[in-house]
């Protein structure tokens, strides 16, 4: 049974992180998308709004779990018994943060691999950190967000979705 994780912060979930699920679902048998709880970050979304929004936009890819963790990645794949870290590359900006990560992750558990996937073209400048921004200017993130997630990124943002369309 090859299982990975998909870790992050998910505040909220993207079109391009669920165009990495999607993907990534079909190369093992089990996807344990990883919802980081950090206490230290102020989040937009509570980790349990953030779970509960990645399983609804997932409920229909049968290999797909949705679970929070807290503390090192590596001793999260430890207890699930998976030695595979999915993570999506939009641009070479990218490339220093993820490479630094994947190499503390190997650091602390050499068991450990770390599998990139290029983004969606569609989606390689889209990040929560934009879909907040956008959204508290009143912006349209109708194309940035999963449509059941639309409204609920509006309402955190105090903005009224009447106004919008
Ligand atoms: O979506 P993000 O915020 O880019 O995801 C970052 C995440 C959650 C993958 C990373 O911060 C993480 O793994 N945090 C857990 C703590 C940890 O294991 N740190 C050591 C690796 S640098």
């Amino acid at each position: 049974m090859r299982t990975a994780v998909y870790p992050g912060s998910f505040d909220p979930v993207t079109m391009g992180h669920l165009d990495i699920i999607n993907r990534s679902a079909l190369l093992v048998d089990k996807l344990i998308v990883g919802v980081l709880n950090n206490n230290s970050k102020s989040p937009l979304f509570s980790v349990n709004e953030r779970v509960n929004m990645l399983k609804e936009v997932t409920k229909d890819i049968p290999n797909v779990e949705v679970m929070s963790f807290s503390g090192l990645l590596v001793d999260f794949l430890k207890e699930l018994d998976a030695k595979i870290v999915i993570r999506g590359l939009r641009a070479v900006t990218d490339f220093e943060y993820e490479l630094q990560m994947s190499q503390t992750n190997r650091l602390l558990d050499n068991s450990i691999d770390t599998i990139f996937l290029n983004t969606n073209l569609k989606y390689s400048y889209l990040s929560s950190s934009v879909v907040r921004e956008v959204a508290r200017y009143g912006g349209d993130i109708s194309k940035f967000v999963p449509e059941q997630v639309i409204s609920r990124v509006y309402e955190k943002c105090g903005v009224n979705k009447e106004i919008i369309r």
